[in-house]
């Protein structure tokens, strides 16, 4: 098979155009290490920042290379994880959530790669002031937490301004994309690459318990909500702007629209919910995943489904490109 390459491929040596999203909680050293050998990059969850568990997820992916993601604002509470974690001399640390200059120079004194998650357009801006290797333009049917720009506008519009302002940076696309149709659609927006969470969150090397993996095969692309409900349970300040899409269940029926009854019972619920959490309930806690549910039939392995959705993107272009010689 011919390889389906692209800037990204080319500039990071990856076999394909493919990256696996730094998910707290889920995307542990397993799941990076699986997308890496499949022939994309994976990136370890760095969340909320534990030094433990995070050196443990690089040994677990040890003998590939991967990298990590964090939380911009909860990262300037800690700055010396970030530290830590270059120690391990990761491929690459996407930054996404907050203002990115106060890390950006320490990155790449490592020698890493610095992708920068954004939102909106002022996002893209910072993260050409900083000098990002890559820029993710997240799309609001994304898993997790986001904003609310939807993906079909705000990817050409960033491969727009970037190139008439940083033509070198990276454009990797991010929210919704789950197969071969997505990954072709995002190159001809004007990507070079897609970053994907919800479709690797279900795959069998996610650190995900099997009734959320269930859910997430029974739910379609309608079943998911953004919210601030998970947030306040775990009692976590995440800024304002920011929500977490999560599946629709029990939990978001009864608390969503009702955020300030919530907060004022968190005493009770907050122990509830990361109960429910741990106990791998699909119904009374946060199940953490994207409109791209819709697209998931099956829970794969990452390395395979790394090569599936790549040929099968190849496959989609060149369809296309017979579909245009043809109308000649
Ligand atoms: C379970 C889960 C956890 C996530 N955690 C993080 C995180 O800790 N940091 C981050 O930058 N993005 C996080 N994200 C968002 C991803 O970076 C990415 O934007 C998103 O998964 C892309 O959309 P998709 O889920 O439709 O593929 C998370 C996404 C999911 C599904």
């Amino acid at each position: 098979m011919t390889a389906l390459a692209t800037r990204l491929t080319r500039a990071w040596n990856l076999r394909h155009p493919i990256v696996s999203a730094p998910m707290a909680f889920a995307g542990g050293g397993a799941l990076a290490a699986a997308v890496s050998r499949g022939g994309g990059l994976g990136l370890i969850g760095g969340g909320y920042g534990d030094p433990a568990w995070l050196a443990e997820q690089f040994r677990a992916a040890a003998g590939q290379p991967v990298g990590v993601g964090f939380i911009t604002w909860s990262l300037r509470k800690s700055p010396s994880l970030l530290t830590d974690v270059l120690r391990h001399r990761p491929a690459a640390v996407m930054l996404s959530f907050g203002d990115p200059r106060p890390f950006a120079a320490e990155i790449r004194a490592a020698g890493a790669r610095l992708l920068c998650q954004c939102q909106d357009l002022a996002h893209v801006m910072d993260a050409v002031d900083v000098g990002a290797d890559a820029v993710v333009a997240q799309g609001t049917e994304a898993g997790g937490h986001g904003a609310l720009r939807g993906a079909i506008s705000f990817v050409p519009e960033a491969a727009d301004y970037l190139r008439a302002h940083a033509p070198a940076t990276l454009l990797l696309a991010a929210g919704g994309i789950a197969d071969g149709r997505g990954l072709a659609a995002a190159l001809m927006l004007g990507a070079d690459g897609v970053l994907m969470g919800t479709r690797f969150w279900a795959c069998a090397e996610a650190l995900v318990g099997a009734r959320h993996h269930q859910a997430i095969v029974a739910t379609n692309g309608d079943g998911t909500i953004r919210t601030r409900v998970a947030d306040i349970a775990r009692q976590i300040p995440w800024p304002q702007g920011f929500t977490a899409r999560i599946r629709r269940n029990a939990f978001t029926d009864r608390w969503h629209g009702r955020e300030d009854e919530l907060e004022r019972n968190v005493a009770v619920e907050g122990p509830r919910y990361r109960q429910a959490f741990a106990a791998g309930d699909p119904e009374n806690t946060g199940v953490w995943f994207g409109e791209a549910a819709g697209l998931i039939h099956s829970i794969e392995r990452a390395d395979a489904l790394v090569e599936r959705i790549a040929s099968e993107a190849l496959a989609a272009l060149r369809r296309h490109e017979g579909a245009a010689h043809g109308a000649r």
